[in-house]
């Protein structure tokens, strides 16, 4: 037998701020995200002061799901999703982050959304801060350096636990949360030039491991039917050989920059090694008497993680280097890489379902995986995406034998960018990972239409036969 079970969840994902568009519409405060400026491959994004006149920020509009949901939800149903994953932009319902009073409109606008998915047929899995978040609490407060922050953000998760209770049942408290380390101002944390930025963004993070916590008591408490889990990218690493040197710094890594974030989340507490690592950077990370406790109340009922490639690491320090948005690693030579560098592996999606599970034994849900491609419309004015088909097809595959071989057990499946958005590492719109083409270009061109590429009835079909016709 090599079907999955009927409530398997095969679904497809997407983020608020790289999708909605409509980034000043229905009383929306800016984010931070609304400040980030294109880049391309090679070529970094910033964050500017501010909007600024002749700049382009692309996700602005993004591919304005905020006016096509109701189009893109039909094409997806089309597919035969059972679930649907989204993030809520939280400058939607406070625009400044700090108000005592949510914005109607906007938290009006998610229950359209919500409401419209189940009447499709598809269980939301909502992200509750995929990274953005108003703006005004970076510039006013620091970001998630500040303690603020973590009464700020619960007020806003109180807000959206009671009024979304009984239609959302699957939430994540923060995307990538390891991000908060790799790249610190995606939490708000900005200014490398500072001598405290390590400090600040541990702090950051220690915030945001406290707010999560206490997020998932909340979201109990409002409704104990709730599933709350912590979302981490995974960054898979393999030794380059089997040196010691190298088994022993590609474990190094795994530790440090993907299990420290879940084992936190997941078992409540700090492990021993981050403890000791904190002490070698010498920095002081300020806890208030009760975070501990906190932490080890509010354990996540699932990991959530993205996945989407491996690399290597080595001892010898002149073999070539490659990556991703966040990593860094060795290059593989078994492996092939996509045209933004990301090396193709899927059999690493089965090691790291594995990995995950013996640590746990908690369910896992694979949130994010897929290629990122600039696909080209044929004469027919088609987009025959197989290089697409045949990466989904191969991780699907390790995913199953991590099921039905080793007893796994997996939630669901939501490929990213089901629908083409905006790269949020490049900011390109030609960096495509849908089943569904938007017509939208890297200037910002583009009629908005939606079109089905070969990908489409592909899925549809590994849907329909519960993942056996792949
Ligand atoms: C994940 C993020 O890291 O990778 C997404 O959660 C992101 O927001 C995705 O879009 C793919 O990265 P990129 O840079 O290709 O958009």
């Amino acid at each position: 037998m090599s079907q999955l079970s009927k409530d398997f969840l095969w679904g497809g994902a997407i983020a608020a701020n790289q999708a909605e568009g409509a980034y000043n519409v229905g009383g929306k405060g800016l984010s931070l995200m609304d400040i980030a400026t294109a880049g391309k491959k090679g070529v970094s994004r910033h964050f500017t002061d501010g909007i600024q006149d002749h700049v382009y920020y692309p996700n602005h509009d993004g591919v304005d799901f905020y006016h096509h949901y109701q189009e893109d939800l039909a094409m997806c149903q089309e597919m035969g999703f059972r679930c649907f994953r989204t993030s809520i932009a939280w400058s939607r319902i406070f625009p400044h982050g700090d108000e005592e009073q949510p914005n109607e409109e906007g938290l009006k606008f998610y229950d359209d959304l919500f409401d419209e998915m189940l009447k499709k047929g598809m269980q939301p899995v909502v992200t509750i801060s995929h990274y953005e978040m108003p703006l005004y609490l970076v510039k006013h407060y620091g970001g998630w350096a500040n303690r603020k922050l973590i009464d700020f953000y619960l007020h806003y998760c109180e807000v959206i636990f009671d009024r979304y209770k009984g239609k959302v049942k699957y939430w994540m408290t923060f995307n990538e949360i390891n991000s908060v380390i790799l790249m610190p101002e995606i939490a708000g944390v900005l200014d490398r030039s500072r001598d405290d930025f390590i400090e600040r963004s541990y702090q950051a993070a220690h915030h945001q491991f406290v707010a999560s916590s206490q997020a998932v008591q909340l979201g109990h408490k409002i409704d104990p039917n709730n599933k709350i889990g912590c979302m981490v990218l995974t960054l898979v690493q393999y030794p380059l050989t089997a040196k010691p040197e190298d088994v022993e710094l590609a474990e190094k890594a795994m530790r440090m920059k993907t299990f420290s974030f879940s084992d936190i989340q997941v078992r409540g507490h700090y492990p021993h090694y981050v403890k000791k690592h904190v002490e070698r950077l010498g920095i002081h990370v300020h806890m208030e008497p009760n975070d501990l406790e906190d932490l080890k109340k509010g354990c996540v009922d699932f990991v959530g993680f993205s996945y989407y490639s491996s690399s290597a690491a080595s001892s010898d320090p002149n073999v070539e280097k490659t990556g991703g948005n966040l990593s860094s690693g060795v290059k593989n030579p078994y492996l092939e890489t996509s045209e933004w560098g990301w090396q193709i592996d899927a059999k690493g999606l089965r090691y790291i379902l594995n990995r995950f599970y013996e640590r746990y034994e908690i369910p896992l849900f694979i949130v994010e995986n897929g290629l990122g491609y600039n696909d080209q419309i044929n004469e027919h004015g088609y987009i025959e995406d197989d290089y697409r088909i045949a990466y989904l097809k191969a991780h699907i595959e390790e995913m199953k034998k991590a099921i039905l071989d080793d007893g796994v057990d997996i939630i669901g499946y939501t490929p990213w960018g089901c629908i083409d958005l905006v790269s949020a590492g490049t900011g390109q719109m030609s960096k495509r990972y849908g089943f569904i083409y938007v017509d939208r270009d890297d200037q910002g061109n583009g009629t908005m239409k939606r079109s089905k590429k070969k990908s489409f009835d592909w899925y549809k079909q590994v849907i329909a036969s519960d993942g056996e016709k792949l």
